[in-house]
Order: C-alpha cells, then structure tokens, then sequence
C-alpha cells in the first residue's frame, strides 16, 4: 500500500515529468465553477481561434441550452448506417478490463470476465473505427464548443467501451461506481471540458443508462467535493434528475462538470462512445499520435493534435 508521502513524491516526479501532469493537477487545486469558468476564459485568449466561425440562429440556441443545462442533446446527429457500420468494425476487435491492467483481451460483450464492468476498446481501434473522427469534426460540433470555451478545443480523447450487465458483484466489492449507486461526480480534468456521447447499442432503464443532474455544473459544492449522492438534501438533486434512454445514435454534449454518472446496468449491455474535448492536452491521452493524414482542410491539424499527425 503506498504511504502519503510516497504518493505526493509519485505525483511531484510525474509533473515535473510532463506538463500535461502539471496542468493537470495545477486545475484540481480550483473546484468553484465561477472561477474554473473565469480561469478558462481567461487561458482561451492565448489560445487559436477559427478565424470565421459562422454563428447562425441554431448553433446560438444550442450554445445556450448547453450553457444552461449542462448537457445539449443532439437530434439526427448519426445515422443508421454509421452505426451499424461502427458495430461491424468493433465486432471483431477485443477489448481490455482497465481495472484490472495486464490481464487478458477478450471479445465483448461475449467472452468479456465476469469481474469486467468497463470493457474498453484500443487506443487504436478508436483511431480507426469509420465515422468517429468525422462526427468528432462535425463542424457544428467544433463550433459549439469553441463558442464555449472561447478558443479550438483540443480532441483529448477518444474511448469506445462497453457496460456489462451480470458482472461479478463480490470481485467488485471496492468499485465505488458499483458500491456507491447514487453517487453522481463531476470530471476535473481541464478548465473547460466537454464531452461528446454517442450510443452504439439502444439504451432502456436496464441497460445503465447515463444519468445527469440538470443545470448543476454551476453549483457551488461543499470544499473540496466533486461528487453529491442522489439523496443529498441540501441540493435539488432528484428534481433535476435525467436519465437519458433512446435508440443507438442517440448523441449529446455534455459539460463534464455537470453531475452525472451511468446507472448499474439491471439485464442488458451498453456500448458508448465518448469524444473528450479540453483547452489543453490531457496526461491520459496518446503518448504520441497514433494515425497520419494529408488534407489539413479534412481535419483541423491543432484540434486533432493528440491523435493525428498532418503529414
Ligand atoms: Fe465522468
């Protein structure tokens, strides 16, 4: 078990190691919304902006449902066919169990071990899966955000998982997602973050659905707390419950200080995919970009930085 201090000399060394790391637990030390908010802003002056972004009518209403609410969901966003088409390519494709590192690839849902709750696909195969880079780059997408944050935001990652249902409860036992159902959490990984949700796999009340509470990336939570139970009874926290179910391709974006988590799912798997988009680089991403490309005009080199290379 590591002490205290081993632990404070791990994450000295690892940020004087990287600046990702820096920045990273630099922006843990701020929890205030309005501040995080003011800081981010404050860092998107010195960072590129798409010199004529076209704001129309729709992106505007959508800038400011996502600024309220916490989560934006978008309407026809993927069709059928990429969806079937993402399925097909993952079909074959295996998966790891990022709780328990160096153990075994499997094919999910399947052959996945019954201690699995997270399946996850490769780094690699969710560069290469059709369709996700592109709706990554949807340009209303980017636009939104940018809009938000005030300069590019920056594709920090990509995770394609899976949800098992039927998981071991008892190898589990310290899983806080599974121990601690009514627990809600914001992510603190950069001054503005925003993700990019799409189902692959039709989600009812029993698939583990992703729940959000409406409008509370703005509340000012108790000193150094990022998460809130259901049942908490100082903060309105059932009244701005949402579960969000519908068919694959049902997409949202969603501010990831907004308070949220999957509900454990009853009888069904889900399969998720989750585009990451921050000011700055995360330390969590690629090492180094893990696919090239030759048409600037196809992907915007800076936005893609940590998974592409403009050759
Ligand atoms: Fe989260």
């Amino acid at each position: 078990m590591e002490t205290k201090i081993a632990r404070y000399v791990r994450l000295i060394k690892q940020a004087l190691t990287d600046y990702k790391w820096t920045l990273y637990y630099f922006q843990m030390l701020i929890l205030n919304p309005k501040y995080r908010k003011l800081i981010g802003s404050l860092f998107s002056y010195l960072l590129p902006k798409t010199p004529s972004n076209k704001i129309n009518f729709q992106i505007q209403k959508d800038v400011q449902i996502l600024e309220e609410n916490g989560l934006l969901v978008l309407d026809n966003f993927v069709t059928s066919t990429q969806i079937e088409e993402m399925k097909s390519y993952l079909s074959t494709k295996l998966c790891i169990d990022r709780q328990r590192p160096g153990k075994e690839t499997f094919l999910a849902p399947r052959f996945a071990p019954k201690s699995c709750i997270h399946a996850y696909y490769k780094l690699e195969d969710t560069v290469s899966i059709p369709h996700v880079l592109e709706l990554a780059n949807n340009t209303m997408i980017l636009t939104i955000i940018e809009e938000i944050f005030g300069a590019k935001p920056t594709i920090a990652m990509i995770h394609i998982w899976w949800l098992l249902s039927g998981f071991d409860a008892q190898a589990n036992s310290n899983e806080r997602y599974f121990t601690h159902p009514g627990e809600f959490h914001r992510d603190v990984d950069d001054w503005s973050e925003i993700k990019l949700f799409i189902y692959l796999t039709d989600v009812d009340e029993h698939s583990g659905p992703h729940a959000y509470i409406k409008k509370s990336h703005t509340w000012l939570l108790p000193p150094k707390t990022r998460d809130l139970d259901i049942n908490n009874p100082d903060f309105p926290m059932k009244d701005n419950f949402i579960k969000l179910t519908g068919e694959a391709g049902l997409a949202w974006l969603e501010n990831s200080y907004v308070l949220h988590r999957s509900l454990v799912p009853k009888n069904k798997h889900r399969l998720i995919v989750a585009v990451t988009y921050t000011l700055f680089p995360l330390p969590f991403g690629p090492k180094v970009p893990l696919r090239s490309y030759s048409d600037p005009n196809q992907f915007d080199p800076y936005v893609n930085r940590i998974y592409l290379k403009c050759r």
